[in-house]
């Protein structure tokens, strides 16, 4: 049996969705940009994309603009408004929390090598945001604040309404980065004073290197790359046409149901874990209190290394994680963890379980049975 478990790291691309952009390689396949008919064939196509992608978020098709991913809405999102901040004179302070992804921490560490000052927020052990800390955080010069709004290892859902309330107060810009969380956590951006949101279409069965960032009208942001007037000016570039369909289509295509059903199969999955075998902690909130992604389960294996779990598992055909796909070839102990203060001795023996829509009853008991012998046969050789 070949279970993925790592939908955390991308997803499978749905069949409709690759059904969906296939036309748009050889039929439609126009550049948008051309006034003729094959142009604006292609044009009006990514125009729907775009309000299908709006429409998750209640926002205005004009406040969406496509990119090549989260990594590229991040960068965007917060470099775009940092310099825009300093050519207008304003502030020069951005905060971010601990437990951000590469995207956002790498972000802002170039951001301080020009002269940016950054506060990184802590987190607790479950890892929610200081709320307090920001508060006191935020003075005259801050002009940025970036918080995730679930976190990719550990599955914590921020408060970004309380967050965002916060920033629209001190009237501070607030990105937040829903790449986790899109589709999968409501984000309506009439009711969450939000400004910018990232997302990215490879978490939800979409295809790889497409993403979106959506910018509030009126929010101040630089554009990163020269060229032509593409994407509201904002990112020159000859439109991705088929990534752009391919995303929408993975949009249109979640369901509530598919979210309590992964929820319901990932509870089983870690209640019966914690149940079966001993010395295991769940990492990150509980799984019942509904501040944790429906589809992530952490848990820390006392006395084994979550790296020799996972390789026992790949040979079982079983695919997990032991942190973001990102840092998972380096053995360095995850920054999520560390700054959620988890026990040293649980630091190295985490493991990461993300479900999918494709995921089976089936293949979750193969999962708990499999783990079972592969914890029992570890710790039998642990010199701990
Ligand atoms: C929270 C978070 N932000 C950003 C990214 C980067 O997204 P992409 O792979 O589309 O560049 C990821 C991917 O793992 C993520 O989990």
């Amino acid at each position: 049996m070949r279970v993925y478990l790592d939908h955390g790291a991308t997803t499978p691309t749905d069949e409709k969705v690759v059904e969906a952009m296939l036309p748009y390689f050889t039929e439609i396949f126009g550049n948008p940009s051309s006034i003729h008919e094959f142009g604006r064939e292609a044009n009006k196509a990514i125009q729907k994309a775009r309000e299908t992608i709006a429409a998750k978020l209640n926002a205005n098709p004009s406040e969406i603009l496509f990119t090549s991913g989260g990594t590229e809405s991040d960068n965007l999102a917060i470099k775009g408004t940092a310099t825009a901040a300093k050519d207008a004179g304003r502030g020069n302070h951005i905060i971010t929390s601990k437990i951000e992804h590469p995207a956002v921490l790498r972000s802002f560490e170039a951001l301080e090598k020009e002269g940016f000052k950054a506060t990184y927020l802590n987190v607790d052990r479950e890892g929610f945001v200081d709320l307090e800390q920001l508060k006191e955080s935020i003075t005259n010069e801050t002009i940025l604040v970036s918080v995730m709004h679930a976190n990719n290892e550990v599955g914590t859902i921020q408060d970004i309404d309380e967050i965002a309330k916060i920033c629209k107060e001190n009237n501070v810009i607030f990105h937040t980065d829903a790449v986790q969380s899109f589709t999968k956590v409501p984000l309506d951006v009439q009711k969450i004073p939000v400004d910018l949101v990232s997302m990215s279409s490879h978490k939800i069965h979409g295809p790889k290197g497409v993403g979106a960032l959506y910018v509030r009208k009126g929010t101040p942001l630089k554009k990163l790359n020269d060229g032509g007037g593409h994407e509201f000016g904002m990112r020159a570039g000859t439109e991705n046409v088929t990534g752009f369909i391919g995303f929408a289509k993975a949009v249109e295509l979640t369901t509530e149901n598919e979210i309590t059903d992964i929820a319901r199969m990932r509870d089983k999955f870690v209640n019966t874990v914690l149940e079966k075998i001993p010395d295991v902690k769940l990492n990150g909130p509980g799984i019942s209190e509904g501040k944790r992604l429906c589809n992530n389960a952490n848990l820390s294996f006392k006395r084994v290394e979550g790296e020799s779990i996972l390789m026992r598992l790949d040979a079982l055909g079983i695919a997990v994680s032991t942190g973001s796909a990102c840092s998972s070839k380096s053995l360095k102990a995850s920054h999520v963890l560390t700054s959620m203060n988890i026990d040293p001795l649980l630091l190295h023996s985490s493991l990461r379980i993300t479900l999918g829509r494709e995921n089976t009853d089936e293949e979750i008991d193969y999962t708990i049975e499999s783990l079972e012998k592969v914890i029992s046969d570890l710790r039998s050789i642990s010199p701990l």
